[in-house]
């Protein structure tokens, strides 16, 4: 009998979702506030055959290497930039995510930045707490209206859809570009948000909020660079709330300090939880910490797909959201996957006797 042993990182949201796990697994969890060191990591999988991670565990192929008994990564998030993909397939390691469940929660973290950085509601909350606040003026805190201005999505997936819903709601024109070729996805984005394809460039020089919403890959590592922000607006906001590298960070700060664009919500970092210091200084940039899905009905789904996707692989079924189809057959056929749905097949009959 080999009995499926998973490592889950982070706790899991409730304790039925544990007990659901341990239905079928022997669990372990690692509570860590900070990413763990790789070697850590290898210490915490030697002998696990699936880990629940999450992004702040990076899973590089010197990991995979070190832990054979590693078959399943089931990641609890929809980016999948902390595990080495094409790696991860060819050693036949299946690696699953959770798309669809957080699109509203992020789009509506994004959302908040916009407006958090439009209207200026931190600087006007630390503003009051300061005691600065002597009476109404009517200069006090303006900023940028909403209403009508161009809003400039970049990326249009599940998420990006989602924000642009938000902002038709808000009266904004919306434009968008993304990498895929033209298609009908086009057409339905035309009709249902009005929304016209432009090309990055054209997207960086016409909207007055820019907000990012593609996953990060080798296409798309500082998509938004010098040359991007310069064709910006003096006038303009960019809102991340994808991941920090899509953006060249560097370039970024030397535009915000030089007051190149107007302000930036920022969600996301390239080296995360290292945020450049020069930020912390600008009453115009608007700081959270990783918390797009943060809310708990989205954090609960993500948890249990998560947690689904690994008992459905291991028991026979392709689980909904694997980011590497391809890894799907090798995942199956391995010895080890097979001796453990046995085994799982045997527990399951024993339960029903
Ligand atoms: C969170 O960052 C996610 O990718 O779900």
């Amino acid at each position: 009998m080999k009995k499926l042993n998973v490592l889950v990182m982070g706790e899991l949201p409730t304790e039925g979702l544990l007990a659901r796990l341990k239905e079928h697994a022997t669990v372990e969890i690692v509570e860590r506030e900070s990413a763990l060191s790789p070697d850590d990591m290898v210490r915490h999988l030697a002998g696990k055959h699936a880990i629940v991670s999450e992004p702040l565990d990076g899973i590089s192929p010197s990991i995979m290497d070190q832990c054979p008994d590693l078959k399943h990564v089931s990641n609890r998030a929809v980016g999948f930039d902390n595990i080495n993909l094409s790696e991860a397939t060819a050693r036949g390691i299946l690696v699953t995510n959770t798309p669809g469940v957080l699109d509203n929660a992020t789009a509506d973290l994004a959302f908040a930045l916009l407006l958090a950085c439009a209207r200026r509601i931190c600087e006007s909350d630390r503003y009051i707490r300061n005691g600065q606040w002597v009476g109404f003026q009517s200069d006090l805190m303006l900023g940028p209206d909403i209403y009508g201005k161009t809003c400039g999505i970049i990326g249009m997936g599940r998420i990006g859809k989602a924000f642009a819903k938000r902002a038709q709601a808000f009266g904004m024109k919306i434009i968008y570009s993304r990498v895929s070729e033209r298609s009908a996805v086009d057409d339905e984005l035309e009709e249902s948000f009005g929304a016209t394809r432009v090309s990055l460039d054209e997207l960086c020089a016409q909207s007055d909020f820019i907000s990012v919403h593609c996953p990060l890959s080798a296409a798309t590592r500082k998509l938004i660079g010098e040359a991007e922000l310069n064709l910006m607006k003096p006038s303009a906001i960019l809102i991340n709330t994808a991941r920090g590298a899509i953006i060249d960070e560097d370039a970024l700060v030397k535009h915000l300090s030089a007051r190149k664009i107007w302000g930036a919500g920022l969600d996301v970092f390239a080296d995360e939880p290292n945020v450049p210091k020069e930020l912390f200084e600008m009453e115009h940039v608007v700081l959270t910490p990783h918390i797009g899905s943060a809310c708990i009905d989205t954090r609960f789904r993500m948890a249990e797909l998560a947690v689904e996707a690994v008992i459905s692989s291991f028991s026979g079924t392709r689980p909904t959201h694997v980011v590497n189809p391809e890894a799907w057959d090798a995942f199956q056929k391995s010895i080890l996957v097979r001796e453990i749905k046995e085994s799982m097949q045997q527990e399951a009959t024993a339960r029903n006797e």
